[in-house]
């Protein structure tokens, strides 16, 4: 089934290939400032979790800029995991990929430095359990940074963003409408996000607009050992 339908469902191999060539190029600026921001923050030879990778394109790009990280992602789609590792051959040694699903992480608990997510989070069946597996596997004293379409974006940034998707411009305005509809209108508004951070384990999380885009953050640390 369709991911525009049913945003649970498992992308099929058509929309996989169309959103890494298409979309993704354009979802990954969402994470810019998310990234700077961890990438100063992150310890020498941090390990990192990316949860719903899609092709690897942030994993790759943050592997590219800190080559003492070792970065682990995770998707359900085998065609993105498959994407992913082709898109990481050059960096294959710090950079692996795994097929697996948010709400079951396959790591033990604590194992990493950093989690993070970007336009993922929506598809999860079970958004609280995805995250509390984001915390679980978490040191204390890690950093989650939780990327997603904002339900309440503005029509101005969801326009600016679409116009980075390659696509012929003919197709933007269908695009807008498919994003506002089926992107952004399956996915949370501030309220739905603050909750979530709400009922997360003890840390320190907070969640705020992306400025100039149509994305909302859920970020901060878990709670340091006293
Ligand atoms: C919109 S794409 C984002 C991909 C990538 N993060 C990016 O920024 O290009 C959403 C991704 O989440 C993955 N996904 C959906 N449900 C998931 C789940 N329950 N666990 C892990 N990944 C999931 C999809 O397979 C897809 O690759």
């Amino acid at each position: 089934m369709s991911v525009l339908v049913d945003p649970t469902a498992r992308y099929n191999a058509l929309e996989s290939y169309v959103y890494d060539r298409a979309i993704a190029p354009a979802v990954i600026e969402l994470a810019d400032s998310v990234e700077e921001r961890l990438l100063a923050e992150l310890p020498r030879g941090a390990r990192v979790l990316e949860v719903g990778c899609g092709g690897g394109h942030l994993a790759v790009r943050l592997a590219g800029k800190r080559d003492d990280l070792t970065i682990t992602g995770l998707d359900l789609s085998p065609e993105q995991v498959g994407r992913a590792k082709v898109r990481a051959r050059a960096v294959a040694e710090r950079v692996t990929f795994v097929e697996g699903s948010a709400l079951s992480l396959p790591f033990d608990d604590e194992h990493f430095d950093a989690v993070i997510s970007v336009a993922s989070i929506k598809h999860w069946p079970d958004p609280l359990r995805g995250l509390s597996e984001c915390v679980r596997v978490l040191r204390a004293g890690g950093a989650l940074a939780v990327v997603e379409a904002d339900r309440g974006c503005t029509m101005h940034d969801a326009r600016s963003f679409v116009s980075r998707w390659r696509i012929p411009q003919l197709l933007r305005p269908l695009a807008l409408v498919g994003f506002r509809t089926f992107v952004a209108g399956n996915a949370f508004d501030l309220d739905d996000m603050r909750a979530f951070a709400a009922m997360l384990g003890p840390g320190q999380w907070a969640v705020e607009r992306v400025p100039g885009t149509p994305a909302l953050l859920l970020s901060g640390r878990r709670k340091a050992r006293a």
